[in-house]
């Protein structure tokens, strides 16, 4: 297990337990809200993580989550008022760099949702790719309610992830709804205990530990690549993505447990 705290103030923890990483963003007093120095920080934080891969680390999944009561509760509205329009705009541009790198990483993210989740708190749990949410967490895309739109994928990534109808329900209304009915709009995939969370979520990674990493991460590719694109591109596309895990040591392997009765060691190769 090795615990890496960002250098800057504390703001983001990185503890790998491990082929897991879990990273914890750590600002309970202003209830996680996304100020420029988290927002450099948790980028740092994923491109550490993205540069030990290419290095060779043995990285399969990450879990995201918050310290205290939050997970996240969007931008940091007292550092807004200090930003004219166009540092606004500059902030955006960096908020959305974070979501995209957290979109795209290449391995599967975890949002494991321990408290409020609202603005860009839930844009970034809808950056990853499976949420999962404590009993006790609420989530709402409230923007409309300060008299500005989400501003982070929001508007497209809800829609994406649940539907239009549910982006149109929750964004045009900018209400806050409690984990169980996420779960029922189909935005979080669990819902348990507040006091389970943590555990669940790390069985959640294990579960993705164990399959062959290269495949994990081409099915992510063929999914959100193929997402916007037509359909017979879209399993062009796939076919792609196979192609690369067909030629791969992990699918003999796969192939070689199964036959043998045994459970499988995947190297990534
Ligand atoms: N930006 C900056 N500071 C924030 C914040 C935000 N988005 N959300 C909360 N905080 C601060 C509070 O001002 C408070 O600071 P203070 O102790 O200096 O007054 C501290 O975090 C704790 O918040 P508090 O409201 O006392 O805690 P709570 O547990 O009762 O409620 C929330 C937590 C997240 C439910 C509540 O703070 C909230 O609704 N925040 C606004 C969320 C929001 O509208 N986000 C923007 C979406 S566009």
């Amino acid at each position: 297990m090795s615990t890496t705290t960002d250098a800057a103030a504390g703001l983001v923890a990185v503890e790998t337990r491990g082929s897991v990483a879990f990273v914890t963003i750590n600002r309970p007093d202003a209830a996680n809200a996304l100020s420029k120095a988290l927002v450099a920080a948790l980028e740092r934080a994923f491109a550490e993580l993205a540069g030990g891969l290419k290095r060779g680390d043995d990285l399969r999944a990450v879990v995201l989550t918050g310290t205290g009561k939050a997970f996240c509760a969007g931008a940091d509205l007292k550092e807004r008022l200090t930003m004219s329009p166009e540092q606004t705009w500059g902030f955006l541009d960096e908020l959305n760099r974070l979501m995209n790198a957290v979109a795209a990483f290449p391995r599967p993210v975890i949002a494991a949702i321990n408290g409020a989740a609202f603005g860009g708190g839930l844009e970034l749990a809808l950056a990853c790719d499976i949420r999962i949410a404590a009993d006790t967490a609420e989530i709402g895309l409230t923007e409309v309610r300060l008299g500005v739109i989400p501003g982070a994928g929001g508007t497209q990534r809800l829609a994406r992830v649940a539907s239009v109808a549910v982006a149109k329900e929750l964004i045009l209304t900018g209400m806050r709804v409690r984990a169980q009915r996420a779960y029922a709009l189909g935005i979080v995939a669990d819902v348990v205990p507040a006091a389970n969370l943590a555990d669940v979520a790390a069985k959640l990674a294990d579960e993705i530990a164990m399959a062959g990493p290269l495949a994990v991460a081409a099915a992510k590719r063929a999914i959100d690549e193929g997402a916007a694109l037509p359909l017979a591109d879209a399993l062009a596309l796939e076919a792609v993505c196979y192609e690369e895990v067909l030629a791969s040591d992990d699918r003999n392997e796969g192939l070689a447990a199964f036959a043998e009765k045994r459970l499988p060691t995947f190297k990534g190769r």
